[in-house]
């Protein structure tokens, strides 16, 4: 079974990242072989210069080791390091039809935000149905916004087939925590960071202890009185991090009244605090030894570039290119 997923270096890594991209991706290094990449062509189709898409990629590989992904067990890799998924989503765009694009809510959603519409923003879901495609991936571990995308990279991967031949492209599943589909950000609307409201899974201690305390939003009732469960996003958040112990018993909390939410947001805190101590000591020690990413990130560029080039070619005869 091969796992694949993608993840933009954007900025900073929030804990709706980890949880709809990240923690999968590493629990499934342990069930098969995973092809996890940072997206930086991706990113191009926002970012603002190279020197904050070449600080963030380091960034993002850092944190990506931090969480967990294992070197001796997946391979990753730059997604630029690959230029081959270029060539493979020029061919992808011949079957893609304008509408299926055109329907796309990420980049509707772009657009609407205020980010200027260009070719690459809307041809974005072809260069992904290329990473994946290119890498014969069975699964790909996602969060609930991307499950349109991987939609899109069936549609093409079939009509692939259709075309140039049954078993041409393997079609892809997507994997789709439920519990975890969307993380509420601060404001309980959902976590992302251009809206805001993210809780970051690496920073400052002080900072990120005032972060819950003065963001996380709460209603008015006063500190003797119960509390409502539903719709509590200290709740929501906690229940993250938190044994089902721990959980039941801030639950019960609320119902009892008497505990303030300066209270329940200190409990969320030091919850979430321990819950990355491991990651944070191993960052540290990566941030120490700076040829340990260059190592993992040659290594698996090698690796990544030799099966791409066993689909392309794969592809490439059955499109018809080359002339023998
Ligand atoms: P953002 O919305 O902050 O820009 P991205 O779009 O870069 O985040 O998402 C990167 C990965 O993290 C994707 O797989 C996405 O599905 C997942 N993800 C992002 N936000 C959330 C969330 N709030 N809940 C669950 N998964 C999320
Ligand atoms: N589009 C994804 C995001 O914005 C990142 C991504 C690019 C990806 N290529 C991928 C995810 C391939 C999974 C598989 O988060």
């Amino acid at each position: 079974m091969r796992f694949l997923t993608g993840l933009q270096p954007s900025g900073q890594l929030h804990i709706g990242n980890y949880f709809g991209a990240i923690e999968p991706a590493v629990r499934l290094q342990e069930k098969g072989e995973g092809f996890y990449f940072i997206a930086n062509y991706h990113a191009m189709t926002t970012m603002e210069s190279a020197e904050a898409l070449r600080t963030n990629t380091r960034g993002l590989a850092v944190d990506f080791l931090a969480c967990g992904l294992d070197p001796e067990k997946s391979v990753f890799f730059a997604q630029s390091a690959v230029p081959e998924v270029n060539e493979l989503a020029w061919i992808l765009s011949t079957v893609c039809p304008m509408g299926l694009l055109e329907r796309c809510h990420s980049y509707k959603e772009k657009v609407a935000k205020g980010i200027a519409s260009n070719h690459a923003l809307f041809a974005y879901p072809a260069l992904m149905a290329a990473d994946i495609l290119l890498y014969d991936a069975d699964a790909v571990p996602v969060g609930k916004d991307q499950k349109q995308h991987l939609e899109v990279t069936r549609d093409l991967a079939g009509k692939m087939n259709d075309t140039f031949g049954a078993d041409l492209l393997k079609l892809p599943e997507p994997i789709i925590n439920e519990s975890t589909a969307v993380v509420p950000g601060l404001d309980g609307q959902k976590m992302s960071k251009s809206y805001g409201n993210t809780l970051p899974i690496f920073g400052e201690e002080k900072a990120l202890r005032k972060l819950i305390n003065k963001k996380v939003v709460t209603d008015a009732t006063p500190l003797e009185a119960p509390k409502p469960t539903e719709g509590s996003i200290i709740l929501a958040l906690y229940k993250l991090f938190a044994t089902g112990e721990q959980y039941n018993s801030m639950v019960a909390a609320h119902h009892a009244g008497g505990v303030g939410y300066g209270q329940f947001k200190k409990d969320l805190f030091e919850c979430y605090w321990e819950y990355f101590r491991a990651a944070r000591e191993r960052r540290d020690w990566i941030l120490a030894h700076p040829e340990y990413v260059d190592d993992v990130l040659n290594t698996g560029a090698t690796r990544a570039r030799e099966e791409a080039g066993k689909v392309l070619s794969r592809v490439r005869t059955a499109v018809g290119l080359g002339w023998v």
